[in-house]
C-alpha cells in the first residue's frame, strides 16, 4: 500500500525501553508489568487493571470473571469487531443484539429495554470507532433492571463521556492495544475495573488459574495463559506517556478530512461529539443511501488499486455466518445496522498522515464516487 490504514506511532524512547527490557532476566512477570497496570488505571480512572494479551482476553476475563454461562443473555451491539460478542459465546452465554442509532453508529438506548428479558445478566456497550456509547443512560438502565454493564472501550482508551473516562463505566471495561489503536503494545489489552474481586480473578485467569501469590505449580481454577510479557508492557508505558500527544495528532488529522470532505454531499463524515473528549480510533465515512453495497465495494477497490488502503468497518457480527448457525440471525434482523455496513469506509488513519496523503485519499474517493455518476 502507498497510503496505510493504519500505522503505529513508533519513537526511539519505545525502542529503548524495549531494549531495555531484553537486557534483564524479567522478560515476562516482571516490573513493568505492575506499572504498565497502575499508570493504565489512573488514565482510565479505575483502581485496578490487570494487563493481558488482547483486547479479546480481556472482555473474555470480564465475562468469565463475572460468572456469565449457559442460559444467560447478554445484550450487546452487532455493529462492532466480532471480538465483543464472541467474549459471551466463549462462556456459552448468549448475545442478544441490539439495533444502532445512525448518528453515532453505538447501540440505540431507546431500543434496549425492548430486549431485555429474565435471562438477561448484563449490557455490553461499545465504543465503537473510539466515540463513548450513551453510558449515562445505558448506566440508568442497567442499575433500573439490576443489570451489570461491561464496557467494550477496546477502540476508545483516552475518551471521555460527561467528564469520566471511557472504560470507567460499569463493573468493568476493556482495552486493546493491537497496532492500529490509538497506542499499541504491539498485541495487548487491559481489564479496568473498580471491583478488587474482579481484579483478582481475571490476574488468576490471565496466569493459569494461579492464586496470587500462590506457588507456580498449585492452580486454584481453569485458567488460561493471557499473560503480556514485561517487553509489551514496557512498550506501553512509553506509548501511554505519548497518549496524549497521540490524540491530538489524531484529531488534526480528522479534523483535515472533514474539511477536506466538506460539500461532498454524498458522503456522509463522522458525527460531531459534544459529550466530552473524542480519542479517535479510525475515520469512517458512510456513502449516501442511493449508494449499493456494491457500489461502496467498487470504491474500495478503486482505493485499494491506487495504493489506498480502507476497509467496510464493520461487517455485522449478526451476519458472520458461524451467528446465522448458532444464533439463527439473518439479514433483515438490524436494518439500521445493515443500511449503515453497507456504506461505510474506513479511510487511511492514524498519527503522522501526511495532508499530501489525505488530499490524495479524498481525490481519489470522489473519482471513485464520480464514475458512479
Ligand atoms: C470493539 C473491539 N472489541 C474488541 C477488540 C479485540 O481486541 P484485540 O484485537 O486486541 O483482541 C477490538 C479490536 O480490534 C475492538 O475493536
Amino acid at each position: 500500500m502507498r497510503i496505510n490504514l493504519s500505522s503505529p506511532d513508533i519513537d526511539q524512547s519505545d525502542i529503548d525501553a524495549v531494549v531495555a527490557v531484553l537486557k534483564t532476566p524479567t522478560l515476562s512477570l516482571g516490573p513493568k508489568l505492575p506499572e504498565f497496570e497502575e499508570k493504565l488505571a489512573a488514565v482510565a480512572g479505575v483502581k485496578h487493571a490487570v494487563a493481558v494479551n488482547s483486547g479479546t482476553s480481556a472482555l473474555h476475563c470480564i465475562i468469565r470473571g463475572l460468572g456469565f454461562g449457559p442460559g444467560d443473555e447478554v445484550i450487546t451491539t452487532p455493529f462492532s469487531f466480532v471480538a465483543s460478542a464472541n467474549c459471551i459465546l466463549f462462556e456459552q452465554a448468549r448475545p442478544v443484539f441490539v439495533d444502532i442509532d445512525p448518528l453515532d453508529y453505538n447501540i440505540d438506548v431507546a431500543r434496549l429495554e425492548a430486549a431485555i428479558t429474565p435471562r438477561t445478566k448484563a449490557i455490553l456497550a461499545v465504543d465503537v470507532f473510539g466515540r463513548p456509547a450513551r453510558l449515562d443512560l445505558i448506566e440508568k438502565i442497567a442499575a433500573r433492571h439490576n443489570l451489570r454493564l461491561i464496557e467494550d472501550s477496546c477502540e476508545a482508551l483516552g475518551s471521555t463521556y460527561q467528564g469520566r473516562p471511557a472504560g470507567s463505566f460499569g463493573s468493568a471495561g476493556a482495552f486493546a492495544f493491537y497496532p492500529n489503536k490509538q497506542m499499541t503494545t504491539g498485541e495487548g489489552g487491559m481489564v479496568v475495573t473498580n471491583d478488587a474481586a474482579l481484579a483478582d480473578l481475571c490476574r488468576s485467569y490471565r496466569n493459569q488459574g494461579r492464586g496470587s501469590g500462590g506457588a507456580w505449580l498449585a492452580h486454584e481454577r481453569l485458567g488460561y495463559n493471557f499473560r503480556l510479557s514485561d517487553i509489551n508492557c514496557a512498550l506501553g508505558i512509553t506509548q501511554l506517556a505519548r497518549l496524549d500527544e497521540f490524540i491530538a495528532k489524531r484529531a488534526a488529522v480528522a479534523a483535515r478530512y472533514d474539511r477536506l470532505l466538506a460539500g461532498q454531499s454524498d458522503v456522509f463524515t463522522p458525527a460531531p461529539y459534544a459529550a466530552g473528549r473524542l480519542s479517535w480510533f479510525v475515520y469512517v465515512i458512510r456513502l449516501a443511501d442511493r449508494f449499493t453495497q456494491a457500489d461502496r465495494d467498487t470504491v474500495l477497490e478503486h482505493l485499494r488499486q491506487k495504493g489506498i488502503g480502507c476497509n467496510n468497518y464493520f461487517s455485522p457480527i449478526h451476519l458472520q455466518p458461524f451467528y446465522g448457525e448458532l444464533l439463527g440471525t439473518k439479514e433483515g434482523d438490524f436494518p439500521v445496522t445493515e443500511r449503515v455496513a453497507a456504506r461505510t469506509i474506513a479511510l487511511p488513519f492514524y498519527n503522522n498522515l501526511p495532508e499530501s496523503a489525505q488530499q490524495d485519499v479524498v481525490a481519489e474517493l470522489r473519482a471513485a464516487l464520480a464514475r458512479r455518476g
